[in-house]
């Protein structure tokens, strides 16, 4: 087809010069014109055709036409459903008139539903008896002529009122058409050499190379799509955060064990047993098995003395000590449960224990550092920085909603050395924040059980900094929405936690915790977590998504 109407085009270019109006041209195989939106797109194919080898130029016009729709379509070969109904009956006083029911029988529901009243109105039919008869014994389907018309030429010489009828009618619908003015090009010809695609091996030795004419490049076309994996937004955002940790020299920590006890997740942190977040409402408990063993006894009666007696100058909770709440497993929920696991470690020279391989594990080999305050003696107390981190799933029993599932990943950062103060905490919550393209931070005062300079990442004036207040939240500025969004929760870590573990009194321990999904979330602009985690997520989306910045 493409090459008979690219012979056509060549033709009439060579009697005529030029073509004014692809519309005008007859496409082998049909008696009219091209005026029919189908018949300008096969032009179309056949000029590009032509154009990929300079044969010829053409210039591309708009133009607003008709198609039938297929119901347009059906009519115009059947003839409207009042035709139909029509040819069905006899004429009046001819044979025995036909009653609604047979009608529907005859022509099908639809069309005798919609016929009748059409066929009535045009006078076409009429009632005798119970049944109905043809009125005339010839008709003018109008409306098959005008699909016809409409399927032909694109266009309708009988004027917009019935075009608009027909559009009303759902029989047509517009459709943006084009049609083109065409030129010859700089290699035109009428005759159609099919241009080589590749230099072959036959090509060279026969020399036929020299002569042959070669089909262009086309840079402008879009290579084939690969189908390679894809990282889920999560795990690129995840992947970035980790990066940033790694070149500020932290390590990561084992998260591996998403069951906890209730001494790891909440005891070691001081988090007093009747705290509402160890409710069944907050964390989901395991009912098989249901108690983990013993912690190490010796560290268990510290945590226990300082919850319910106080010690390391705190006056403790003094509030009931339940071993049983103590080994509950749970799902924990947060990343601070390891954090502790990781500390206690960390701790285990102070304590005068010996760990195997802990160096490489957490502070890259770093060596023990003296008491500062301690000068008189330059104590060596097995103290040893550190800077770890992890980003791995946590569980909360949350109402699930738009912002909200029951589980999630949790970035968390700690820092442990001597005579760490807050300042040194938001400082370093300004670098690691600019390094995810957060350069607007600003900390706010808040509340966690086991921090005692806790901020909330948000807002921070200088006046707000009143040291005793617990934990500071902090809030980033998202320019795209404009405002202020809390994106973490930190502090720093208190002695009721540390003192425990057998860290030196000087030693002081920052930590922060924010979630994965709300960065991801603003950075892809997705305002459903359920497009983001499970089943919704669309893997067509996840392929496409590009690495963005906040
Ligand atoms: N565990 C806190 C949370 O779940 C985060 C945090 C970690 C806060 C360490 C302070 C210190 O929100």
């Amino acid at each position: 087809m493409s090459e008979s109407i690219q012979q056509l085009i060549l033709d009439t270019l060579d009697t005529q010069g030029s073509i004014a109006d692809t519309r005008s041209l007859v496409v082998p195989g049909t008696s009219h014109a091209a005026t029919s939106h189908d018949a300008q797109l096969a032009i179309l194919g056949a000029l590009n055709s032509l154009l990929s080898r300079e044969m010829v130029t053409y210039e591309t016009n708009e133009v607003i036409s008709h198609a039938l729709t297929a119901e347009g379509a059906q009519i115009a070969n059947e003839g409207s459903h009042e035709a139909r109904v029509w040819s069905v009956l006899p004429l009046k006083g001819q044979g025995e008139p036909i009653n609604p029911g047979q009608l529907k029988k005859e022509v099908g529901d639809e069309t005798a539903k919609v016929g009748q009243g059409r066929a009535f109105k045009n006078g076409w039919i009429g009632k005798e008896g119970a049944g109905l008869v043809k009125l005339v014994a010839e008709i003018k389907d109008i409306t098959q002529l005008d699909l016809k018309e409409i399927e032909q030429t694109g266009n309708l010489s009988s004027g917009e009122k019935v075009l608009a009828d027909l559009r009303k009618r759902k029989l047509i619908a517009q459709k943006k058409g084009q049609w083109f003015a065409v030129m010859k090009g700089a290699n035109f010809s009428t005759s159609i050499a099919k241009p080589e695609t590749d230099l072959t091996a036959d090509m060279l030795t026969s020399g036929s190379w020299k002569t042959s004419t070669y089909k262009k490049y086309n840079f402008e076309a879009e290579g084939i799509p690969t189908s390679g994996g894809a990282l889920h937004p999560l795990l690129k955002v995840r992947e970035e955060i980790r990066n940033n940790f790694l070149e500020m020299g932290f390590c990561e920590m084992p998260t591996q064990s998403f069951v906890e006890s209730g001494f790891w997740c909440f005891d070691a942190l001081f988090v007093p047993q009747q705290h509402p977040a160890r409710d069944l409402q907050d964390t989901f408990y395991l009912s098989d098995p249901s108690h983990s063993l013993p912690p190490q006894e010796a560290y268990y009666d510290r945590v226990k003395t300082v919850h319910v007696d106080g010690g390391f100058g705190s006056a403790g909770y003094r509030a009931p000590w339940q071993p049983e709440e103590s080994s509950k497993l749970l799902l924990r929920t947060h990343t601070t449960a390891s954090s502790a696991h990781m500390l206690y470690k960390l701790a285990a020279k102070c304590r005068g224990e010996d760990i195997e391989d802990d160096t490489k594990e957490f502070t890259h080999g770093a060596a023990s550092t003296k008491d500062a305050n301690d000068k008189t003696t330059a104590k060596v107390d097995g103290f040893r920085p550190a800077k770890l981190f992890s980003i791995d799933r946590v569980f909360r029993n949350e109402t699930m909603d738009a912002t909200h599932l029951a589980e999630f990943h949790q970035v968390e950062g700690v820092v442990a050395d001597r005579n760490l103060t807050l300042a040194d905490l938001i400082g370093f919550m300004r670098v690691f924040f600019s390094k995810m393209g957060i350069e607007q931070v600003r900390f706010k005062p808040a509340y966690n059980p086991y921090t005692e300079a806790s901020l909330h990442i948000f807002s921070f004036s200088y006046d707000m900094l009143i040291l005793d207040q617990p934990s500071l939240e902090i809030f980033a500025f998202h320019p795209m929405l404009n405002k202020w969004v809390e994106v973490g929760n930190s502090g720093m870590f208190r002695p009721e936690m540390l003192e425990p573990m057998g860290f030196p009194k000087d030693v002081r321990v920052h930590g922060w915790g924010l979630s994965l999904e709300r960065p991801t979330m603003i950075r892809y602009g997705i305002n459903n977590i359920r497009t983001l985690v499970g089943h919704k997520t669309s893997i067509e989306n996840i392929e496409n998504s590009p690495a963005v910045m906040f």
